[in-house]
């Protein structure tokens, strides 16, 4: 039995990461630590709770004392760490979480990784490099975000080289699919149109993105944590490069509704202009290859949020809300 802490189960991709390959897996044994930030949610992991290799701890990855009693407690040999903070229009408003959580979180894990000799460490690691870039692209982060994702990223290869420590890092490209917390672009979007609010896009809506399933995401995760080499950086994409406001167009025809509903608003600061990955690392080393395509994937997202609307009105109702209104007034 593989014993995994796995960081920010709770959250969007890491509660699809859990509950789709404890289904796949029967060696796994799996320990979600998550603080339950506005964005952890416990309802994600509905099909899991029962599981008998799942278990849940709600504590911070920043607490070294905790993190410390969980490796010897469930005896952790493998770590898989998702938890962060995890979107740009709030490192914006307020980047100090983002590097208590994404800097100092992944320190304490990687430390306690090194005390307790674990067989292998995946950080979970992010494209927002402006343009098309390989594994050895040098990064260039622009928000406070991506400045400690970065930060981590590096951190993590620098205790691979220093310590000889069994790290890999994946970098991905933007995800959707079910679960996703609707402060991101595609579920946003979802929700304003279905209640006839405006969608909001950023400056000119000619920013690209490169899309990708998270069920697609979640199984290259899986490949590299138990294939992918030490040390080594795997890209992780779908090659479907999109514009912003093609994407909002899509949703409103899906749905029915209208264009003008779009609203052009002002730009993010720091606006990235295209993110897009080189996934030919991967493909080619460990044959991984998305299964989804963008067309049927986004219809199946779009049926995922009108079939779970009680999933994200309690969402809204709550912290969401709250958070919206006081920095957007009612975007
Ligand atoms: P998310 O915001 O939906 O979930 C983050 C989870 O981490 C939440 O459950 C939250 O409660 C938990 N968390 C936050 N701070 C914590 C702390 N201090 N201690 C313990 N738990 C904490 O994020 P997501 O979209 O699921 O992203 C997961 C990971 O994947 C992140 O590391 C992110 O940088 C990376 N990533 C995301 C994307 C994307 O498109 N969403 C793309 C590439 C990489
Ligand atoms: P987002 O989902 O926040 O992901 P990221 O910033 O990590 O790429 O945003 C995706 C793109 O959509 C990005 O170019 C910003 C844009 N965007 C809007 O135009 N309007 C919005 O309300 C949001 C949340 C994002």
């Amino acid at each position: 039995m593989k014993h995994i802490l796995v960081t920010g189960g709770a959250g969007f991709i890491g509660s699809n990461y859990i509950n789709h390959i404890l289904q796949e897996r029967d060696d796994y044994f799996i320990v979600n630590l998550d603080k339950l930030t506005y964005a952890g949610n416990l309802e994600n992991l509905k099909a899991s709770e029962n599981n008998p290799r799942y278990t849940f701890v709600k504590g911070d990855i920043t607490n070294h004392e905790l993190v410390d009693y969980l490796f010897k407690k469930f005896d952790i040999r493998y770590v898989i760490n998702f938890a962060a903070e995890s979107h740009v229009d709030r490192s914006i408003l307020g980047s100090q979480i983002f590097y208590q959580t994404n800097v100092i979180g992944t320190n304490v894990l990687l430390e306690a990784a090194r005390r307790h000799n674990v067989e292998r460490f995946l950080q979970v690691s992010t494209d927002e490099v402006e343009g098309l870039f390989t594994e050895s692209t040098p990064l260039s982060p622009n928000s406070p975000y991506s400045s400690s994702k970065t930060a981590a990223d590096m951190m993590a290869m620098a205790f691979y080289h220093t310590y000889g420590m069994p790290v890999l890092i994946t970098r991905c490209s933007n995800n959707y699919g079910p679960l996703q917390f609707p402060e991101k672009l595609i579920p946003l979007m979802i929700i304003n149109a279905l209640h006839d609010k405006k969608l909001p896009v950023y400056g000119d809506g000619k920013n690209v993105r490169d899309w990708i399933y998270v069920i697609d995401h979640n199984r290259a995760i899986d490949l590299v944590f138990n294939n992918g080499r030490l040390g080594e950086v795997y890209n992780i994409g779908a090659s479907t490069e999109m514009y912003n406001i093609d994407i909002v167009k899509l949703i409103l025809k899906e749905l029915g509704k209208t264009e003008s509903l779009i609203e052009y608003v002002k730009d993010r600061p720091g606006h990235d202009r295209r993110y897009a990955i080189d996934s030919t690392k991967i493909q080619t080393e460990l044959g991984w290859k998305p299964e989804y395509n963008f067309a049927d994937a986004i219809s199946k997202t779009i049926r995922w949020y009108l079939d779970n609307k009680e999933w994200w009105e309690r969402i809204i109702s709550g912290a969401y809300t709250q958070y919206y209104q006081k920095q957007y007034g009612n975007k």
